[in-house]
């Protein structure tokens, strides 16, 4: 890694964002949303923060987040802007209630949707043409990480979103790194297995141009609070892409504080 990118990037606040999934209804939101700006943690502002929400609930949060610290985004968006295309939500759309940020290409997408890495990066290309911050998710699954694929399955996932952008729009995306046996099951990867993807993706970034060694790069697979401040600690760790635990208020706000 260029050590001075990677000092400039250790200087700069993390970035902690709860995927909520298919999770919530109106009340639960706001009691929950209500926790998190009712503790100092948020709004010490030590780490930027955000909630990536189901499509419906993003008016509650611009109503129950705006002027807050806590920032806003979807889970995912759709490629087209307009026109035929049934149940999709477009990124004007979703930039319409507020947004900062949205995932893209998240594993779930790839594995139950169908997503293509062509398809990631045009939905990058919306995200970014409408003003708001794509999350790029990129991840190896168990049988690649043993078959030792794991560096190329994360250099294709995103040089396919590189490829697709100049410099000045790939300096402007975040990436997550979600290895997808880690998601949900409670297995993090260690502190060393996650920084040396990361260590690859920052020279894959950088090699891209001076100003995208910057990208802020995510981890996220069972971040929780007991183990949020060991990830965060390593060089190339920006912050943490929280799924199960960004719904429990007090966890997601221990993980904040641990940034
Ligand atoms: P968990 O934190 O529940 O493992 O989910 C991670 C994730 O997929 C976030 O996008």
């Amino acid at each position: 890694m260029d050590s001075a990118s990677a000092k400039a990037n250790k200087a700069a606040a993390k970035l902690v964002v709860g995927n909520w999934k298919l999770h919530g209804s109106l009340a639960a939101n706001a009691e929950l949303l209500a926790r998190l700006l009712a503790s100092p943690v948020l709004a010490q502002g030590r780490a930027v923060t955000a909630v990536c929400v189901p499509f419906p609930y993003l008016a509650q949060c611009q109503q129950l987040l705006g002027g807050s610290p806590l920032a806003w985004g979807a889970q995912d968006v759709s490629a087209e802007i307009n026109g035929a295309f049934t149940g999709e939500v477009s990124a004007p759309m979703i930039g319409e209630f507020g947004s900062s940020y949205v995932l893209v290409g998240h594993s779930e997408r790839r594995a139950y949707h169908g997503e293509t890495d062509a398809l990631v990066a045009a939905k990058t290309g919306r995200v970014l043409a409408a003003g708001m911050t794509p999350i790029v998710c990129v991840g190896e699954t168990l049988a690649q990480r043993d078959a030792g694929q794991t560096d190329a399955v994360v250099e294709r996932q995103l040089g396919a979103v590189l490829a697709a952008l100049d410099v000045p729009q790939a300096a402007r995306i975040v990436v997550a790194y979600e290895p997808v046996w880690a998601i949900g099951t409670g297995k993090t990867a260690t502190r060393e297995q996650a920084q040396a993807v990361h260590e690859r993706l920052r020279a894959q970034l950088a090699a891209k141009g001076g100003e995208v060694a910057a990208v802020k790069i995510l981890y996220g697979g069972s971040v929780k609070p007991d183990n949020a401040a060991d990830l965060f600690a390593m060089p190339d760790i920006d912050g943490g892409l929280i799924g199960g635990a960004s719904l429990k208020a007090e966890d997601f706000l221990a993980i904040c504080g641990a940034a």
